[in-house]
């Protein structure tokens, strides 16, 4: 059981290196668009986060504070994808704030996951 919760725990951190790898890149070479593989790690990110966020595998519990915080950041981080995406289709680019608030909240969830104790 606890292998296993660490197998999606893996599989949620793939999902957050999806996210924030793909995102890294646009805002490195300038391109600063909304691409396929963001919504790709969003999804398996979520996904396994859920699956994480009930308490199977471990001794300890789990702070649902922290875990509601994330899901809810989680859920604006997804928000500002569709609207950056519907932005980009129409106009052909994302507006700056839109963009960099998908990197930023993205860190900041990784950051509360692992400096919240
Ligand atoms: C972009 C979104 C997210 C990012 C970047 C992210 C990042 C992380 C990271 C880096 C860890 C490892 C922390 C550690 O083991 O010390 C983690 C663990 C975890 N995350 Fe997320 N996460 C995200 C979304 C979510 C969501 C939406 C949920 C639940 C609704 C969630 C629930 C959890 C749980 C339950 C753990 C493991 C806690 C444990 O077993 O001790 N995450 N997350």
């Amino acid at each position: 059981m606890e292998f296993l919760r660490h197998l999606v725990l893996l599989v949620h951190l793939t999902g957050f290196a999806i996210l924030f790898g793909a995102w890294v890149v646009e805002a490195v070479n300038g391109k600063r668009q909304i691409t396929r593989l963001m919504n790709w790690g969003l999804a398996i990110a979520g996904l396994a986060g859920l699956a994480l966020a009930a308490p199977w595998g471990i001794e300890y519990d789990l702070n649902y504070v922290k875990i509601g915080t994330k899901l809810v950041i989680l859920v604006v981080i997804g928000a500002l994808l569709g609207i950056g995406a519907g932005r980009q289709r129409k106009s052909g680019s994302v507006p700056p704030a839109i963009f960099w608030s998908i990197g930023v909240l993205t860190f900041a969830n990784a950051a509360i996951a692992v400096l919240w104790r």
